[in-house]
């Protein structure tokens, strides 16, 4: 069986803008699991830009599933952008050291954790994911959203701040989709099945 090698770069023959992301990224606190791909209009080395205020001192990972589909300008904010919302001032005293080296002194700016993002996730054109969220299986993220809280699986969001949508299909096939979770099959049952992954989940069951 002729399958495509998840360890390729850019997977698509003389075209570079379209990389399996796992094997492009440098960063150790983004992981990202196989055939993820991200697609830029520019360069895919935007990827590790648009992932923004992700800083190795607070440690907080981006962690990706299978087969995601990224589309370009997928942003994702990381905790380190976090100021304090509940001081009167949200202003970084401490920061600039001198006389405000201490302001912080016994204090933390936010976390919200890390972002996860399921398995089978379509990230739209400029989308954009907030620090610490969770982004269920079979999730799509339509253009432009601004994703601020946890997205269920197989939930289309949309919007500022993203709201459901619709659900891709019945709660019963979701349930049942999340139990056959087919990414984590053998590459070859994929292989075999994929004119079934392309129609509709009933065919699966
Ligand atoms: C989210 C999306 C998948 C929905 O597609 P769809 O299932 O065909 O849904 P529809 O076009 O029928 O729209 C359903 C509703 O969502 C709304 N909607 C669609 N796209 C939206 C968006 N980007 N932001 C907010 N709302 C959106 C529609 O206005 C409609 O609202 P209504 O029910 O009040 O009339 C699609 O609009 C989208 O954003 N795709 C991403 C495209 C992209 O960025 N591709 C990148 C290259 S891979």
């Amino acid at each position: 069986m002729n399958i495509i090698d998840p360890s390729s770069v850019f997977p698509l023959a003389n075209y570079d803008k379209l990389c399996f992301l796992k094997n492009y990224i440098n960063n150790p606190n983004i992981e990202v699991g196989d055939y993820t791909y991200y697609d830029d209009f520019e360069t895919v080395s935007n990827f590790e830009k648009n992932v923004k205020y992700h800083f190795d001192f607070i440690g907080d990972k981006l962690i990706i599933g299978k087969f995601c589909m990224i589309a370009s300008g997928a942003t994702f904010i990381m905790n380190g952008g976090n100021h304090l919302t509940e001081a009167t001032s949200a202003y970084p005293f401490a920061i600039f050291g001198s006389a405000w080296q201490h302001a912080m002194d016994g204090k933390s700016y936010p976390t919200k954790g890390n972002t996860i993002i399921g398995n089978d996730v379509w990230i739209g054109h400029d989308a954009t994911i907030m620090p610490g969220v969770a982004i269920g299986d079979g999730a799509i993220i339509a253009t432009k959203a601004v994703v601020t809280k946890d997205v269920a699986p197989y939930t289309i969001v949309g919007g500022n701040p993203a709201k459901p949508i619709k659900k891709r299909f019945s709660e019963d096939i979701i349930s049942k989709l999340l139990e056959l979770k087919w990414w984590d099959w053998e590459i070859e049952k994929i292989t075999k099945n994929v004119d079934k992954l392309t129609s509709h989940p009933e065919t699966l069951f």
